[in-house]
C-alpha cells in the first residue's frame, strides 16, 4: 500500500464522513464507516480488533490503517465478496479467520508484519479469484497453502521476503492468469504448469539461469517480467514458443548475447536496459514486426549491424542511449517509417551521416546530447517533421564553417531545440564556451593552415634515436618526412599545428614497418 493510496483514502473518508453517518450510524460497527448497507470501511489507529456486529448484508470489508495485530475469525459474514487488509501491524492470522467466508472472490492482505502463512488458511475460499499478498514479511509459505483454489486467477507475492518455494505450491491453480512475484529474494520458480497464466513478475529476485523449460507450460503469457535477476545466459528457444507475449522485461540483467530469433514474434514491448550487451547480431530482432518499443539503453554496444532494425516497421519508440556508439551505419534506421523517439543520449558519437534520418518523417524527439559531435552535416535534418524537439547539449561543437548548415537551420527552427542555450561552442578557441545562439554567421570561419606559411622542424629531441634519422623536406608545396631506419621498427609521428591564435592542433600517424617477413632496408612516406 503507498502512502499517497492511504491518503487520499483518508481524506475522502473525512469528506464523506459526516453526511453518511448521518445516514446509516444506526448499524454501523464503531470505528467505522458505512458507505452503504454494503460496504464497511474501518480505519482507525486505535482498532486492535475486528468489529464484531458487522451487519450480514455487507459484501465488501477493508480494514485500513487500523492498530490490528491479529487477524481473527470474521463470522457469518457469507455474503462477503471482498475483504481487504491495508497498512495495519498484523503480525497473526487465526487458523479458522476466513473458515466461513465461503463467497469470497478477492482477499487481499497487504503491508502487514507477516512471517509465514500456514497450511489451511484459505482452504473454504474456493470462490477466491483474486488474492493479493503483497509487502509483507512473508519468508515461508505451506506447500499446500493453495491448493483448493481452483478458480484463482490472479496472485500478488511482491515485496515480500521469499526465498524458495515448494514445487507443488502452484500445482492446482489451474485457471491462474497473473502471478506476481516481484521484489523478493528467490532463484527459480517452477510455473510450468500454469498454462493459463497471461501476466508472470518474478522482477527483482535472484534468478540467475532459466531453462529451456521455464516458461514451456505458459502459453498464452503476454506479459513476462523478469526485471532485476542475476540473468546472464538465455537459451536460444526459451521465449519461441510463447506466441502471445506482447511484453517482455529483461532490464537490469547479465545478458551478454542475444541469439537471432530469440524472441517471440508478436512482441511489442522489449526492454533490455541495463545489460552487458557488447554485440547485436544482425538478425537479433529479424521477425518482430509488431515491436512498437525497444530499450537497448545502457548497454556496451559501441557499433550496430546496418540491418539490425530493417524488419521493425512499427518500431515507434527506440532507446540506445548510454552506450558506446561511437558510429552508425546511413542505412541503420532505413525502414522505421513510423518511430517518433530515438534516443542516442551519452554515447561516443563522432559524426552522423547526412542520410541516417531519411525515413523518419514522423519524429516527435531526437536525442543526440553528450555525444563527441563536432558538426551536423548538411541536409541531416531536412526530412524530420518541424515539430520534431531536438536535445543536443553536451556535444564539442567546432563552431567554424561546417557548422554554417547547422546555424542556418536555427534561424527557422530554433523552436525545436529544447537545450539550446546550452549548446556551446568547444572550438575553436576564440569561441570557445560561447554559446550558439550568441555566434554570428560570419565567426564561423574556417582557419587555412597553409603549412608553408610555417617553417616546419624535426624536433631533435624525439629523433635522435640512434637507430633513425629523419629529415624534413619540402616538396612542391608538400611537406614530406624521410626517414632513415636502421632498425626494423615501426614509425610513429606526431605533428603539430601552432596556429595563429595559438592553439596547438595535434596528429599522429603510425605506420607499421613496410617488410611482412624479411627485415631490409625501407623508406616510409607519409604525408599530412
Ligand atoms: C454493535 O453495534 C452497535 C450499533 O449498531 C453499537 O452500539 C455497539 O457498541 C456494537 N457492539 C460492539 C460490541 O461493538
Ligand atoms: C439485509 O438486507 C435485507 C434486504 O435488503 C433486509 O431485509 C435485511 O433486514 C438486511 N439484514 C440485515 C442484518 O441488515
Ligand atoms: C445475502 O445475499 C443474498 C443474495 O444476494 C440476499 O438474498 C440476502 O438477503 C443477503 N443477506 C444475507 C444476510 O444473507
Ligand atoms: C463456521 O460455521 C460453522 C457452522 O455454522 C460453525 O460451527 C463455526 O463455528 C463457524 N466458524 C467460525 C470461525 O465462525
Ligand atoms: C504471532 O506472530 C508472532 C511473530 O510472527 C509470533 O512471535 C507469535 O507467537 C504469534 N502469536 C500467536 C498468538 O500466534
Ligand atoms: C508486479 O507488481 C509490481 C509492484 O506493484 C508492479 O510494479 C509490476 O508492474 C507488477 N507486474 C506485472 C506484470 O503486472
Ligand atoms: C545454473 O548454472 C549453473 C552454472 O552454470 C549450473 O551449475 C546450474 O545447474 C544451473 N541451474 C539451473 C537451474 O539450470
Ligand atoms: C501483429 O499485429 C497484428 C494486429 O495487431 C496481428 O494481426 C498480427 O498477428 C501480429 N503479429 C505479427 C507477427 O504480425
Ligand atoms: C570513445 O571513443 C574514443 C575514441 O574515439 C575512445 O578512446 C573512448 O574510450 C570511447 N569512450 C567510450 C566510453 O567508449
Ligand atoms: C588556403 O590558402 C591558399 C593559399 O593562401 C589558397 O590558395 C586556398 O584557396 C585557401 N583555401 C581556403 C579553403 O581558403
Ligand atoms: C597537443 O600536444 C601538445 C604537446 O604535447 C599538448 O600540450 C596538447 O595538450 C596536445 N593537444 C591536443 C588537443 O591533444
Ligand atoms: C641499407 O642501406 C644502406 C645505406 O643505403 C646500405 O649501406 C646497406 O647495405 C643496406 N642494407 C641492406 C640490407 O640492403
Amino acid at each position: 500500500m503507498k502512502l499517497h493510496h492511504v491518503v487520499s483514502l483518508l481524506l475522502l473518508l473525512q469528506l464523506w464522513q459526516n453526511f453518511v453517518l448521518s445516514i446509516s450510524s444506526t448499524s454501523c460497527p464503531e470505528q467505522c464507516q458505512c458507505f452503504s448497507t454494503t460496504t464497511v470501511i474501518c480505519s482507525d489507529l486505535l482498532m486492535k480488533a475486528l468489529p464484531v456486529n458487522i451487519s450480514a448484508n455487507v459484501t465488501a470489508l477493508i480494514v485500513l490503517a487500523s492498530g490490528l495485530r491479529k487477524i481473527t475469525a470474521l463470522e457469518d459474514l457469507k455474503n462477503l465478496t471482498k475483504l481487504v487488509f491495508l497498512s495495519n501491524p498484523v503480525q497473526n492470522i487465526s487458523h479458522d479467520a476466513f473458515e466461513n467466508l465461503t463467497s469470497l472472490q478477492e482477499l487481499e492482505i497487504s503491508g502487514t508484519l507477516l512471517l509465514a502463512l500456514e497450511a489451511g488458511i484459505f482452504k473454504n475460499l474456493d470462490k477466491l479469484t483474486k488474492l493479493l499478498l503483497n509487502n509483507n514479511k512473508i519468508r515461508i509459505l505451506a506447500p499446500n497453502l493453495f491448493e483448493t483454489l481452483e478458480k484463482l486467477e490472479m496472485l500478488q507475492l511482491h515485496g515480500n521476503m521469499l526465498q524458495s518455494l515448494h514445487k507443488a505450491l502452484f500445482l492446482k491453480l489451474t485457471n491462474l492468469q497473473e502471478l506476481n512475484l516481484s521484489s523478493n529474494q528467490l532463484s527459480t520458480v517452477d510455473t510450468s504448469k500454469l498454462n493459463k497464466l497471461k501476466r508472470l513478475d518474478l522482477g527483482l529476485n535472484q534468478i540467475t539461469n532459466l531453462s529451456l523449460d521455464t516458461f514451456k507450460g505458459n502459453l498464452q503469457l503476454q506479459i513476462l517480467s523478469l526485471q532485476g535477476n542475476q540473468i546472464s545466459k538465455l537459451d536460444p528457444g526459451i521465449f519461441s514458443h510463447l506466441d502471445n507475449l506482447e511484453e517482455l522485461n529483461l532490464r537490469d540483467n547479465k545478458i551478454e548475447v542475444l541469439s537471432s530469433g530469440l524472441f517471440p514474434s508478436n512482441l511489442k514491448n522489449l526492454m533490455l536496459k541495463e545489460n552487458s550487451l557488447l554485440h547485436l547480431c544482425s538478425s537479433a530482432f529479424t521477425n518482430l514486426h509488431n515491436l512498437t518499443y525497444l530499450d537497448l539503453s545502457q548497454n556496451l554496444l559501441s557499433s550496430l549491424p546496418a540491418e539490425l532494425f530493417q524488419n521493425l516497421s512499427s518500431l515507434e519508440h527506440l532507446d540506445l542511449s548510454g552506450n558506446r556508439l561511437q558510429a552508425l551505419s546511413s542505412t541503420v534506421f532505413r525502414g522505421l517509417f513510423q518511430i517518433s523517439v530515438i534516443d542516442l543520449q551519452k554515447n561516443n558519437l563522432t559524426s552522423l551521416e547526412a542520410d541516417l534520418f531519411t525515413d523518419q518523417g514522423k519524429m516527435s524527439r531526437l536525442i543526440l546530447a553528450g555525444n563527441q559531435l563536432e558538426y551536423l552535416p548538411s541536409g541531416i535534418l531536412e526530412s524530420l517533421d518541424f515539430e520534431c524537439l531536438l536535445q543536443l547539449r553536451g556535444n564539442p561543437w567546432r563552431c567554424d564553417c561546417n557548422l554554417v548548415y547547422f546555424h542556418e537551420w536555427l534561424y527557422y527552427f530554433s523552436k525545436t531545440v529544447q537545450d539550446l542555450s546550452q549548446v556551446y561552442c568547444t572550438e575553436p578557441q576564440p569561441l570557445s564556451g560561447m554559446s550558439l545562439t550568441t555566434v554570428n554567421k560570419e565567426q564561423l570561419v574556417c582557419i587555412n593552415r597553409t603549412i608553408s606559411e610555417t617553417r616546419p622542424t624535426i624536433n631533435q629531441a624525439t629523433s635522435s634515436d640512434s637507430d633513425r634519422q629523419c629529415s624534413l623536406q619540402e616538396e612542391n608545396g608538400d611537406i614530406v618526412v624521410w626517414c632513415k631506419l636502421m632498425t626494423c621498427t615501426d614509425l610513429k609521428l606526431n605533428v603539430y599545428f601552432h596556429q595563429e591564435d595559438g592553439s596547438v592542433f595535434n596528429y599522429t600517424m603510425t605506420e607499421p614497418w613496410p617488410g611482412s617477413s624479411h627485415c631490409s632496408n625501407g623508406t616510409i612516406i607519409l604525408t599530412v
